[in-house]
């Protein structure tokens, strides 16, 4: 056995012996020693040594040698069969250990285990590249058992093929903790509080997995060390100064690329019709969002036990109690449950205090429409008092009394106006100073809304939507068309006129809806915001035809007849003029003008429809449909053999690699075939509203629609909307813009979303893009003005320069702009506390010609305005 010195090793001892004589040094003694350290020196044959005595290893299958990272030699797997065998555990992973490797890919992709030890079913740990992320990960399995919980610490460094990556993963018993680190920098720290002890062999380039070897890995593997503890931060980022020259360092690999445009051949047409909106009520988007009402269980029929979301509130002396009152109907109204508040002792005041959506916002100089119905039991003799507070009541920002109600229902309006103040979350308050009785019911708060309407939207929201420029709405969803129930579908004509006729539903979101934003209020938003509507109709299918185990369904033939007749009413609602009975009712609603309208959606996702009827009910809507309005054009959720649909709504939830590795996905779609719709999209990475990270992912994905549009006609990201506070999402993924009661905020992905659309053109330009890796790109031109808009996402760790060369255009103009998004780090998000870390910077170009050079900056999405001659 021939033992090594270590590269760390003799590293550390250079360095101290360069150190003067009075410095402090670590003694050597401190400092961790491997287990085993394998640095693959042999070069031939089949064995391979430890730097310490024992754990020698085989090469197996097809493993051979390389060249290493400083020269010398390294072990060779071609992703076949080969890997290293150390025919023992060498250290015990049910306690802290550490675990490092210098790695080259031959592939950035698929699942390769670079280093582990094997237990009976799975691998103790994996030192990894994960096939479904695409990332580094150092994971471990909470069972010798693949069916176990996963713990992973991952990585968000680009991989790249064929360069030189130092990976260590920590596993510290006493934390509880795996961590990853890449190129010495740390990616990530997990808790992990179920560690094992694996007992079989240890392997260099595979895992195992259900009692399998696998993930084997297609690399070059150089010095594998494992100690039998942690090792810390400044003791990784030695060896990494050790092991790695910097001449082998990912990030200082930079290959310059090219782009050739060529302007003589234009692509397929783009219009701004592609991009548009898609909401559902999730996430508290309309209720508690996007809607202005700002008091939570106005109407009382969110519990049908408790007053949730009011309390009472009793001052000086005064004592009260409130409760659900089901025997106060209003007549001619939904209105059947109210709040009864008994008054049994006077002195001070006893009211009822509703906390609105995780608080009422109360801002400055606001004048805000406070209403609802009343009557008392005597008649109230003195005011009813209704007043915006702070959330403890210790100061009023404004109050209003109302007098006079009586024994008999009535409804009373009052404006609150406020004063100077700061923007506080507060509560809203209705009060009496006697004792007796008072019922209340549709008690109902707004501040001013988008352009002023009545019943209408929440400004801020409802700006940072106009700003993506959208073409149309996707509405009503999602699976909040669907229902959980055929009952709690959305069910439209329940939804119309005016409030206290709304009886409101469940939704399959978790909490019920108001119905406040209804099918009038839909078509609403479309005018405001100048939008097409896109209408989805309910086609037979709710959820719990996957949950329930005996679903009610709704199958093709006489039984889907009045859900038909049901989307024909509704196109008639939004199209008719007023000689039809339901275009005769949306103007009575307030809607004199009829929509424009090109699209119908027949259900949602029926791709989970177990009943697999969706053939058949299409077929039914679309017969239908197109017998009455043959100009209209019929989207299908799932490609259907029965008719030929005109567009076909796909949805994508991917990790933001999976869409970057996936930019050319419509490249090779049938020109021929129905059109698409990509009616819900967005990369996912594990956070509520989207990253950096995710950001590139979806900017990526947009040059792909966008570079076909011919086949992509449609688009709309899912979900729009989220109100941040706990309890008030139900989508634990990215939701493009966040907000709580008093703010808002947009994401990356919103921006990117806002650069690839308000740059747009109306025709796509070919380019050709060489040695340029983890990049995606979309030209475009405008031809009205002779604006080329160069979209680009570069979503490696590095620069990426490039020479652009345009071909067949006129002059370029030698100045333009840049528009670059990026930040110093992938998991960088906006927040309601920093809503403008990351946003577009905006800078000028020079000395622009027919080529030119241009950096793409890391992790960027930039988009280049050239003007033309
Ligand atoms: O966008 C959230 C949900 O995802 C939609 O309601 C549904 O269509 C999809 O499954």
């Amino acid at each position: 056995m021939c033992i090594k010195v270590s590269p760390a090793f003799s590293l550390a001892f250079a360095l101290v012996l360069a150190l003067p004589m009075f410095a402090i040094v670590p003694s050597f003694a401190q400092r961790p020693s491997p287990v085993a350290q394998w640095n693959f020196e042999e070069g031939t044959g089949r064995d391979t040594s430890s730097s310490e005595v024992g754990n020698a290893g085989t090469l197996q299958g097809d493993a051979g040698w390389d060249l290493g990272v400083t020269g010398g030699h390294a072990l060779r797997l071609s992703g076949g069969t080969g890997f290293a065998d150390i025919p023992s555990a060498v250290v015990d992973t049910s306690r802290s250990f550490t675990v490092t490797a210098c790695v080259k890919l031959h592939r950035a992709n698929g699942w390769q285990t670079l280093v582990s030890e094997d237990g009976t079913q799975v691998s103790g740990f994996f030192l990894q590249l994960r096939g479904d992320s695409g990332e580094f990960a150092f994971t471990n399995l909470s069972k010798d058992d693949p069916a176990s919980d996963t713990t992973l610490a991952g990585s968000k460094v680009d991989p790249l093929p064929e360069v030189w990556y130092h990976l260590v993963g920590v596993y510290d018993a006493a934390a509880q903790t795996l961590s990853l680190y890449v190129n010495g920098i740390l990616q990530q720290t997990t808790v992990c509080r179920s560690p094992w002890r694996a007992t079989g062999h240890t392997i260099i380039g595979r895992g195992k997995y259900g009692g399998n070897p696998v993930d084997f890995a297609a690399a070059t593997i150089d010095t594998v060390r494992l100690y039998a503890s942690p090792l810390s931060a400044p003791e990784i980022r030695t060896l990494y100064a050790a092991d790695l020259p910097p001449a082998n360092r990912s990030l200082d690999t930079v290959r310059p690329g090219t782009m050739r445009i060529d302007s003589s051949r234009p692509g397929p047409p783009l219009s701004l019709s592609q991009h548009g909106l898609m909401t559902e009520e999730i996430n508290h988007s309309y209720d508690g969002g996007l809607y202005g009402e700002l008091i939570q269980n106005r109407a009382f029929q969110d519990d049908p036990k408790e007053p949730v979301h009011w309390s009472v509130r009793q001052d000086g002396g005064a004592l009260g109690t409130i409760r659900l009152d089901q025997d106060q109907p209003i007549a001619g109204t939904a209105l059947t449950t109210s709040l009864r508040l008994d008054v049994t002792a006077a002195g001070g005041r006893v009211g009822i205090a509703n906390e609105g959506y995780w608080g009422i916002p109360i801002r400055p100089n606001t004048t805000y429409q406070a209403s609802f119905y009343a009557k008392g039991a005597p008649r109230v003799s003195g005011p009813v008092t209704v007043s915006l507070e702070s959330a403890d009541g210790q100061t009023v920002y404004a109050r209003a009394d109302i007098r006079g109600v009586s024994g008999a229902w009535q409804h009373y309006r009052v404006d609150l106006k406020t004063r100077r103040a700061a923007p506080v979350l507060g509560r809203f308050v209705i009060s009496v100073g006697q004792t007796g009785t008072l019922w209340l019911n549709l008690v109902s708060l707004f501040p001013p809304t988008y352009q002023g309407r009545p019943n209408g939207n929440r400004p801020d929201l409802m700006e940072k939507l106009a700003g993506l420029k959208p073409a149309f709405l996707r509405f009503p969803g999602g699976n909040y068309l669907e229902g959980d129930t055929i009952a709690s579908r959305f069910d439209w004509k329940r939804t119309l006129g005016p409030l206290p006729q709304r009886p409101g539903h469940q939704t399959p979101w978790t909490y019920r809806s108001t119905d406040g934003l209804g099918l009038t209020e839909f078509l609403q938003w479309c005018d405001e915001l100048k939008m097409e509507p896109l209408l989805a109709v309910y086609a037979g299918y709710s959820l719990n035809q996957y949950r329930n185990p005996n679903p009610e369904r709704v199958l093709p033939g006489p039984a889907l007849r009045p859900f038909v007749q049901d989307a024909l009413d509704e196109i008639e609602y939004l199209t008719g003029g007023p000689q039809t009975k339901w275009g005769a009712l949306r103007i009575k609603n307030g809607h004199p003008e009829p929509l424009r309208l090109q699209y119908i959606e027949v259900g949602n996702e029926d791709n989970f429809d177990a009943s697999r009827s969706y053939d058949g009910r299409f077929a039914q809507f679309y017969d239908a449909i197109k017998a009455k309005y043959p100009r209209l054009k019929i989207i299908a959720t799932i490609p259907v053999r029965s008719r030929v649909p005109d567009v076909i709504d796909e949805h994508y939830y991917l990790p933001p690699r999976a869409f970057e590795q996936d930019v050319h996905h419509y490249d090779h779609y049938d020109r021929r075939g129905p059109k698409v719709f990509v009616g819900e999209w967005a990369s996912q990475d594990g956070n509520t509203t989207p990253t950096l990270n995710s950001a590139l992912g979806d900017a990526a994905w947009m040059t792909g629609m966008e570079r076909n549009a011919e086949v992509v006609v449609l688009e709309t990201y899912a979900p729009l909307l989220v109100n941040i506070n706990p309890g008030a999402k139900q989508w634990d993924h990215p939701n493009l813009i966040g907000y709580d009661a008093l703010s808002s905020f947009v994401s990356p992905s919103y921006w990117a979303q806002e650069m690839m659309v308000t740059h747009r053109g109306d025709v796509v330009l070919p380019a050709t893009v060489d040695n340029a890796v983890r990049f995606a790109d979309s030209v475009t031109r405008d031809s009205s003005t002779g604006v080329i808009y160069i979209k680009a996402v570069n979503w490696a760790a590095q620069a990426q320069p490039m020479t652009i060369t345009l071909a067949g255009t006129g002059r370029i103009m030698p100045n333009g702009t840049a528009i670059v998004l990026t930040s110093p780090d992938l998991e960088d998000a906006n927040t309601v506390a920093e809503p403008r870390k990351i946003v577009p910077v905006t800078s000028r170009l020079m000395g622009l010609d027919r080529s030119f050079s241009y950096q793409f900056a890391p992790h960027s999405v930039t988009v280049l305005q050239l003007q033309t001659k």
